[in-house]
């Protein structure tokens, strides 16, 4: 069984995957996280994440950096927004992603394009979603508690912009699946996300 969990960046898409993961007993793949190690290591490496050929020879980062703290910063977060837009690197990132949405006994991974082209036969498809304000806020308290100083609008702006390249990149832009199940977790609280999410893989499976 195979669960593709797409959406926006602070939508609580992976809260919602890792919480389907440990209920229906599958490994979970975080595909944002391959993509902010291609941001993170052109940057180290001095390249230029704009540049194809640049992004693309990060691609072949270490596998060490996935465990790098920093690749959760809003600054990385932007990196491989820009990585992304690229049709090489996205390729490159292809095969481990399938490798590992067909694995036997199946598997949950979150991301952009789970749904439309990494594992399209997948079993069920959400597309969580919630307003800026809500993602936002989000953002900003969890940054508080990190005890990082930002401002709410900064962030916000930082979303819509992240947003924009997502949805509007030529290759594998950022939208729902045909027959994907739309999850607005604006209003929900995490429990009430994750028991939406569960009900619906249940009544598709
Ligand atoms: O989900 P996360 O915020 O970690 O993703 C970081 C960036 O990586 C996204 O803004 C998006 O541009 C890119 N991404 C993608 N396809 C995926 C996962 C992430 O293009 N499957």
């Amino acid at each position: 069984m195979i669960i593709a969990v797409d959406g926006p960046t602070a939508s609580g898409k992976g809260t919602i995957a890792k919480a389907l993961a440990a209920h229906f007993h599958l490994p979970h793949l975080d595909t944002g996280l391959l993509y902010r190690a291609v941001g993170r290591q052109c940057l180290l490496s001095g390249g230029n994440p704009d540049d194809p050929v640049d992004a693309l020879t990060a691609c072949t980062f270490a596998p060490e950096l996935l465990s790098d703290p920093e690749l959760r910063s809003e600054a990385t977060g932007g990196l491989a927004s820009r990585v992304s837009i690229h049709p090489t690197v996205r390729q490159a990132l292809f095969e481990r992603q399938r490798n590992f949405a067909t694995q036997p006994g199946g598997a949950v991974l979150d991301g952009r394009d789970i749904g439309t082209v990494i594992a399209p036969e997948a079993a069920a498809k959400l597309f969580v979603v919630a307003s800026v304000e809500a993602r936002a806020q989000r953002r900003f308290l969890e940054m508080q508690a990190h005890g990082r100083d930002v401002s709410l609008e900064d962030i916000a702006a930082d979303l819509a912009a992240r947003d924009e390249r997502d949805r509007s990149r030529k290759d594998a832009p950022l939208r729902a699946a045909e027959h994907a199940v739309v999850i607005d977790t604006s209003t929900l609280r995490r429990e009430e996300a994750i028991a939406a999410a569960i009900a619906a893989v249940d009544a598709l499976t």
